[in-house]
């Protein structure tokens, strides 16, 4: 019998969430996710050691290029693994600062070119703000590809398909959990979640109007959520969550499609700086889960430099 994992192959493709290669490896999505978070798990399981050593070796006492060494030798681990393309965070500190955004992930790409690896197999991964949306603007004008990411609102969404990037990242998982501690509840049901609902408006929105910005759901806390996305043009999902979808038999029914949004008569409604400022603060959610989803990355990432400059002292100390 077919598992629910493969009657949703053939409505959206299916893209890994996790920097565990071995499970990247095991699912043979066609993409895969990486964030500063999945990033510190894996370096610190010993079955990917020698990628953190080896970042360290290459960066030869410079922290900061250590950083980004190791984000690319898992990247290229797991492209080993993937047909299409490794999404790679660029730092949270730069979240406001348009050309820092700019210099840093052209340097994660210049990295992985002298790996080897082409520019089209990565995308570079920006928080959704006006800054990281403009750095997006000119970096896909040079050829580097998108994943904005950290995007809870309609407001953020419509900015970056002006700006024409790659892709964005709308986050369903936070938003749900934002829902669930305001309403005092347990659960909310896949019918009225609010962050299965904000992926289906912006994916409207998107396909109404013609953009060609690919629309992948993500921050997904359980099957039903992905499920009710079926059709979406990617979804990237956390192993657990795909075990669980390949463990279940059945058809899935598609949920969102091109033909579908077309019918509807959702307005274009274009965003200046201010008008995307203020939409965007107008949404109490977006702006509290934009603000502590860069915490949260920021947190994660300097705990990985604290692993980075630890292990390297203790490496230099043994030589
Ligand atoms: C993927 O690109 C996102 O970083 C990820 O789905 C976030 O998931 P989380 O909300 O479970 O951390």
């Amino acid at each position: 019998m077919t598992s629910q994992l493969d009657s949703l192959r053939k409505h959206s493709l299916v893209v890994a969430d996790s920097g565990d290669i071995e499970a990247v490896a095991r699912w043979k999505p066609q993409d895969a996710t990486t964030n500063p978070s999945l990033l510190l798990a894996s370096a610190q399981d010993p079955r990917f050691r020698h990628l953190v050593d080896a970042a360290i070796r290459e960066a030869r006492g410079d922290t900061a290029a250590a950083m980004d060494g190791l984000f690319v030798q898992f990247g290229r681990e797991i492209l080993k693994h993937v047909e299409g393309r490794v999404s790679t965070e660029v730092d949270a500190r730069l979240s406001f600062d348009k050309s820092g955004s700019i210099q840093r992930a052209q340097r994660l790409i210049s990295l992985y070119e002298r790996h080897g690896v082409s520019r089209e197999r990565v995308l570079i991964k920006l928080a959704a703000t006006w800054e990281g949306i403009r750095a997006a603007e000119q970096l896909e004008r040079e050829g580097i590809h998108c994943n904005m990411t950290l995007l809870f609102s309609y407001a953020q969404a419509i900015a970056c398909a002006d700006a024409g990037v790659t892709l964005i990242s709308p986050f369903v998982g936070r938003i749900y959990d934002w829902y669930r501690a305001a309403k005092k509840v347990d659960d909310i049901p896949v019918e009225e979640d609010p962050g299965v609902a904000s992926v289906t408006k912006i994916y409207t929105y998107y396909k109404r109007h013609g953009y060609p910005t690919q629309v992948m759901g993500a921050s997904f806390r359980k099957t039903e959520q992905v499920l009710a996305l079926a059709g979406c043009d990617l979804l990237t999902i956390a192993p657990d969550l795909l075990e669980k979808l390949a463990r279940t038999p059945g058809p899935v029914e598609r949920k969102l499609s091109p033909e579908l949004a077309r019918r509807t008569n959702v307005e274009k409604t274009p965003l200046d700086e201010k008008a995307f400022r203020w939409q965007h603060n107008e949404d109490a959610m977006a702006t509290d889960k934009l603000a502590e989803g860069i915490r949260r990355f920021d947190a994660d990432a300097r705990k990985l430099e604290r692993l980075i400059i630890s292990l390297g002292a203790a490496t230099a100390a043994a030589a």
